[in-house]
């Protein structure tokens, strides 16, 4: 009878733990309009949470799109050489099974060969010049509950309109001029971000693989003679990418009332999260993201040795500053995601971190690592903060694992309409994922 008694109670999803009432009272008492509930993410297709653009409202049959075109290695048409035409797509630098990162410290699409098993193996082709790889001077962010942002990039440069109210007279010097198109950042960045990467789609390309009748479908409103265009791939892609959410993550499962989804230590760690470390003061929204702008002073890019045509003089190290040529900016970020961390060990904007648990030493310690930053400009919420041992396992442990969705597999394609293989598309990679 007893033991019956016990099991159930064991069995009890909802039966909370001191570890449970802990946490709870922790995340309610993190400011008078947050409780514990703000955090939970959206279920699989209800968007009313997001920034949404007024000009591009969400459909399920632009999500769908946009699912297709964001794998579709046919795309890729104005590679800098013939050989690396159709090779490479988005994903070639924002791998799901990465949390939507590369698996290596820099991204590269056009100019790379290789895959590995998780983006790893992706390297330079050596019929390239370094100055004609498609790559960056800092690691491409997460894709992972974008649709929070209004404005994207590490800078925040993209998008007219929030944070960037003010800043119309730097967009024609920063090649951001996409802006005065008056849309959010998703789409503004997208329709860049297609022409950055050496990608193209009119009604040729659109007829070619089989896409006309889902352009159609989805832009109805659009004349024809304007509905098969970069413009409209970049408002797929931007639907697709607004509902990409993390939502069976343990910790959101917990949120939901499963008690048991999450282990004692990472509900020690997430309490760490939120009340003694701090980390909610700057990952404050339900995405763990935040439009607000930071300096912990990590190292950049190029300091790791490892990347291509990126260096001391580039405007990305300087962050939001970069972009709005303020002094009170310079070497600030914004405020990643940090859902689906583990798989692609290289963290922050310059790579430089290689664990997670070196991640949470670095905020514990407070010790800014690259002294080219302004110590003027570095957040007073970066300061130590004395975690015993224990703290950092538990800290790092819900990083880890709490935060983690197991299934983002569910937001990938199993084939596109080119019929290629995807994520890149050249000899080497079609070998190694083992696509014909
Ligand atoms: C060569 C690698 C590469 C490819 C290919 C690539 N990206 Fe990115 N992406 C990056 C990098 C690097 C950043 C961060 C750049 C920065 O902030 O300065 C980024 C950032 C982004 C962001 C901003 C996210 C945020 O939170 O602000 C979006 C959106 C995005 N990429 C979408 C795309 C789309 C859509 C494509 C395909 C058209 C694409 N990317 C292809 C490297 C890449
Ligand atoms: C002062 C604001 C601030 C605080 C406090 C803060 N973070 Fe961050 N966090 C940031 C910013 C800004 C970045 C990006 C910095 C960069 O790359 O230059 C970042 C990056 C990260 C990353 C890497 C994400 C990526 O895409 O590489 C992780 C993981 C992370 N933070 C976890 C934490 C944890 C855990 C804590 C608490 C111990 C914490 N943060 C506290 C602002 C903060």
């Amino acid at each position: 009878m007893l033991v019956a008694i016990l099991l159930s109670c064991q069995n009890d999803q909802t039966q909370q733990s001191h570890f449970d009432a802990e946490l709870f009272q922790t995340m309610n008492q993190i400011d008078s309009d947050i409780d514990f509930s703000s955090f939970i993410l959206p279920e699989d297709g209800d968007y009313s949470q997001f920034e949404l653009e007024p000009q591009n409202p969400m459909t399920s049959r632009k999500v769908e799109l946009g699912k297709l075109l964001f794998f579709e290695t046919g795309l890729g048409s104005d590679a800098v050489n013939e050989i690396g035409k159709f090779t490479y797509s988005c994903a070639s630098c924002h791998v799901p099974s990465n949390g939507f990162m590369p698996g290596r410290v820099q991204g590269i699409a056009d100019g790379a060969i290789g895959f590995g098993t998780n983006g790893e193996s992706r390297s330079k082709s050596h019929l390239y010049e370094e100055d004609e790889l498609d790559t960056q001077g800092a690691r491409p962010l997460s894709l992972l509950n974008v649709g929070y942002m209004r404005n994207t990039s590490w800078a925040g440069m993209f998008g007219a309109g929030g944070v960037n109210e003010g800043t119309e007279d730097q967009w024609e010097h920063t090649g951001t001029e996409v802006n005065e198109l008056g849309l959010a950042g998703l789409e503004s960045q997208n329709i860049e971000g297609l022409h950055l990467h050496r990608m193209n789609l009119n009604k040729e390309v659109a007829d070619a693989y089989g896409y006309t009748g889902l352009f159609d479908a989805a832009f109805p409103e659009f004349p024809v003679e304007e509905r098969y265009s970069i413009t409209t791939t970049s408002f797929a892609i931007s639907a697709y990418l607004r509902s990409l959410v993390p939502n069976r993550a343990p910790f959101q499962k917990w949120l939901r009332g499963d008690m048991l989804a999450m282990s004692n230590s990472e509900k020690a760690g997430a309490n760490l999260f939120f009340g003694k470390a701090g980390c909610i003061n700057c990952h404050k929204g339900p995405g763990l993201n935040n439009q607000n702008f930071f300096a912990i002073g990590v190292k950049d890019l190029y300091e790791t040795g490892e990347a291509f045509a990126t260096g001391p003089d580039d405007t990305r190290n300087l962050g939001r500053g970069g972009f709005t040529g303020r002094s009170e900016d310079m070497f600030k970020f914004k405020v990643p995601q940090i859902y689906n961390m583990k798989n692609s060990p290289f963290y922050f904007h310059g790579s430089s971190k290689r664990s997670l648990r070196d991640v949470v030493e670095y905020f514990n310690d407070a010790e800014i690592e690259n002294e080219n930053v302004d110590k003027n400009n570095i957040s007073a919420f970066f300061r130590p903060l004395s975690l015993t041992e224990q703290e950092i396992v538990d800290l790092t442990q819900f990083l880890e694992t709490g935060l983690y969705d197991p299934d983002l597999e569910r937001y990938m394609p199993t084939q596109i309409l080119s019929g290629n293989c995807f994520p890149n598309n050249d000899i080497l990679s079609r070998f190694q994922t083992g696509c014909e």
